[in-house]
């Protein structure tokens, strides 16, 4: 179910400020039993603008929904890529499409700085996230054997499409912020 916004937008994404960790650690205390602490997103928050780091909130009526984060590693001789570090919607506001837009924010920002794909790593147990990712074009492609607590397996997926042109139209065909889904 899509809830829309004010001119139809599902959500609101701008960078994350320092002011905005309480509300982010709070989702993010809520979703995972061992999750970032707050000094580890001070320090990668420290570290925008200076190598490659994106980290954005998206708000919906002004309140802080979901959060994202993006590194993007410039190779040098290979391929620059771009690595999603995490993603996090609260769960009260989840299959509203915030974290396809978020996606599709950070999809466009690694387009801009010229990665050529993008990876990250889920929990084997999420199976919701691996069909967000699936829609993305993110295919499985190895295990972390127990690399998450309780000794759960993380999939690492990539997909390799990003830099292609096509993929720019399907990031605006996914993006319930320009009327995709
Ligand atoms: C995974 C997560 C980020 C998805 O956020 P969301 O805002 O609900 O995702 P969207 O609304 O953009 O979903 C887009 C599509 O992904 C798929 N999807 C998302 N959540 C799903 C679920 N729980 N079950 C099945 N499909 C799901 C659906 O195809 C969905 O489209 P639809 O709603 O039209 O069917 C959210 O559930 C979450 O924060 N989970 C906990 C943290 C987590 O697992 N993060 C992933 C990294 S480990």
């Amino acid at each position: 179910m899509r809830l829309l916004g004010v001119g139809g937008a599902v959500c609101v994404i701008t960078p994350m400020r320092r002011r905005h960790l309480r509300r982010v650690m709070r989702i993010e205390a809520l979703t995972y039993e061992r999750h970032w602490t707050r000094s580890v997103f001070e320090s990668e928050l420290d570290q925008v603008g200076r190598g490659g780091r994106h980290y954005v909130v998206a708000r919906s009526d002004g309140d802080i929904v979901g959060y994202a984060g993006l590194w993007v590693v410039a190779g040098g001789s290979v391929p620059t890529e771009a690595h999603i570090t995490n993603i996090v919607v609260d769960e009260a506001n989840r299959r509203r499409g915030v974290a396809s837009a978020l996606m599709c924010h950070l999809g466009r920002v690694a387009r801009a700085e010229g990665a050529t794909a993008w990876t990250l790593e889920v929990r084997a147990t999420a199976t919701g996230a691996h069909e967000l990712y699936r829609r993305f074009g993110f295919a499985p492609a190895g295990v972390r054997r127990g690399y998450y607590e309780n000794g759960t397996d993380a999939v690492v997926m990539w997909c390799h499409e990003l830099g292609d042109d096509d993929y720019g139209h399907r990031l605006d065909a996914l993006d319930p912020n320009r009327g995709g889904r």
